[in-house]
């Protein structure tokens, strides 16, 4: 099966990328070759998030070609750092198929790194990004979670993850990404959250978006103390755990084991995902 997989992703790449394609292109780098292996089933032979096994997954990959990645500690509109992409690849993203890439040794995952920024369109020279920079978080009291519940209602957040946060607001099926791909709204009362557990991480996602999906940034609309508010309150409704897969798998998690089986059996070897819950 494997060797099937990258019998296609090689044809589709070499046909779909003139320069590389052909008599004359150059040959394949050991990095285009990892990418081809281990990447392009899902992000797709050219990263435009069009592999061949993409059908099979519900949180769709982006395209890397726009440059809009969602993982970022960047400030809103700008590239990621290579730090984040790393940190998506060696780490993953809960919940999804995209899983750590536990193969991969550092030097690999830093190329691979490298790899997706190259590819990004129309990349904005050589100026470093700006940095978001997130303050740690002021202490939850009685007060915050009140101005956090009603902010939550005042920001409409309840038209896409509902009043209580599951998910599954009046708006909820009917989101579609910068793809046009169908996107729903996460269930906010699980942990863990795939843009990270911390306080700070949710006043980040307030404040730059989610990049290519529906979840709008709210940096501007909101006074700090308020964002700090309506993050205290979002994180007080993630309650629930979710049940444990394969491997200690999450979700989708389960549908990455079964496509990229090397990944799979490093983390197999590492003794899973993530470790069991206490
Ligand atoms: C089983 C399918 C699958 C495989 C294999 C896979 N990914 Fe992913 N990847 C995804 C999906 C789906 C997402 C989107 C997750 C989300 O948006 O929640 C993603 C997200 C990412 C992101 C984060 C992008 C952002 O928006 O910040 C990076 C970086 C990434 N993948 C790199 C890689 C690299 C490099 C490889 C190969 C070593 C790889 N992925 C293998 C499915 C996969
Ligand atoms: C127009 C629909 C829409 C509205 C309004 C909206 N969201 Fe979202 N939100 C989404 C979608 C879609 C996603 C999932 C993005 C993805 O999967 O990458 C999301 C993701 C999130 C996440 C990330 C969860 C995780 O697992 O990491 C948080 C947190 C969040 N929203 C909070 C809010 C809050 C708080 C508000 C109101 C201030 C809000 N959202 C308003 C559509 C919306």
């Amino acid at each position: 099966m494997r060797r099937l997989l990258l019998a296609l992703a090689a044809i589709s790449w070499v046909t779909s990328i003139p320069a590389l394609g052909g008599d004359e292109g150059p040959p394949l780098g050991p990095v285009e070759l990892l990418y081809l292996e281990d990447c392009a089933p899902c992000h797709g032979v050219t990263g435009a998030g069009d592999g061949v096994l993409v059908y099979k997954l519900r949180t769709k990959p982006p395209d890397f070609t726009s440059g809009r990645y969602k993982f970022r500690t960047t400030a809103q509109g700008e590239p990621p750092l290579r730090e984040d992409v790393f940190r998506s690849i060696t780490q993953g993203v809960a919940t999804t198929p995209m899983l750590p890439q536990a193969q991969l040794s550092e030097h690999e995952a830093w190329l691979l790194a490298d790899y997706l920024l190259g590819l990004i369109r129309r990349p904005r020279g050589d100026d470093a990004p700006e940095l978001l920079q997130v303050a740690d978080a002021p202490p939850r009291t009685d007060e915050t979670m009140s101005r956090g519940k009603g902010l939550y209602q005042q920001m409409e957040c309840p038209r896409c993850h509902g009043d209580r946060g599951y998910g599954d607001g009046p708006s909820a099926f009917s989101q579609t990404d910068a793809q046009g791909r169908s996107i729903q709204p996460r269930d906010l009362s699980y942990r863990p959250r795939k843009t990270g557990d911390r306080v700070e991480d949710l006043y980040r996602v307030f404040v730059t978006g989610l990049a290519g999906t529906p979840m709008p940034s709210f940096g501007d609309a909101l006074a700090e103390r308020d964002r700090w508010a309506l993050a205290h309150y979002v994180d007080g409704l993630g309650v629930d755990e979710y049940e444990r897969g394969p491997l200690q798998s999450i979700g989708e998690e389960a549908v990455g084991l079964e496509i990229a089986t090397r990944a799979a059996a490093a983390l197999a070897a590492r003794g899973g995902i993530r470790p069991p819950p206490e």
